[in-house]
């Protein structure tokens, strides 16, 4: 009788993949694609108020940094679909998930804060 352990084999490997997916998206942001990013964060007007290298910004207000956002993905997300104030919403008809995961990536291969530092003069308008 081999099929018994093979069958609890095959379960346990269903079980796997099944929590697989869903224990990702909890834990950790959808791997995005930086490149793609940076272009939408250009075209998607972001760099208006968030400054072009997400250092923050004054466009009618201040507007946070975003470079290395400390934010986990899912609050990020909700502030483009549901922004806590001034900031236009992005529905997911005109920015997909997937797209707000590549704008995710980009964040995080800014300079930051300490990158900021270098470039008093930007903070300064
Ligand atoms: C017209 C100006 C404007 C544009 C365009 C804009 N934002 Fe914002 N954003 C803001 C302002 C102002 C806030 C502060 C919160 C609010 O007003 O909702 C903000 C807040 C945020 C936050 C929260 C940051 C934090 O640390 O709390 C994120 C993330 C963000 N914006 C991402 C984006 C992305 C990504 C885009 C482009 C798809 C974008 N924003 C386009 C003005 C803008």
């Amino acid at each position: 009788m081999h099929i018994v352990p093979q069958l609890a084999a095959a379960a346990l490997l269903a079980a796997l993949l099944a929590l697989g997916p869903a224990a990702q998206s909890q834990d950790e942001a959808p791997r995005g694609d930086a490149g793609n990013g940076k272009q939408l964060y250009l075209a998607d007007g972001c760099f208006a108020c968030h400054g072009r290298i997400g250092q923050g910004g004054q466009y009618y207000g201040p507007t946070p940094v975003l470079a290395q956002t400390e934010l986990p993905f899912d609050a990020f997300e909700q502030q483009l679909r549901e922004p806590v104030d001034n900031m236009p919403p992005f529905a997911a008809a005109v920015l997909s998930d997937r797209q707000a995961a590549d704008i995710y990536a980009y964040l995080q291969t800014l300079a930051g804060r300490s990158g900021v530092k270098a470039l008093p003069a930007i903070l300064s308008h």
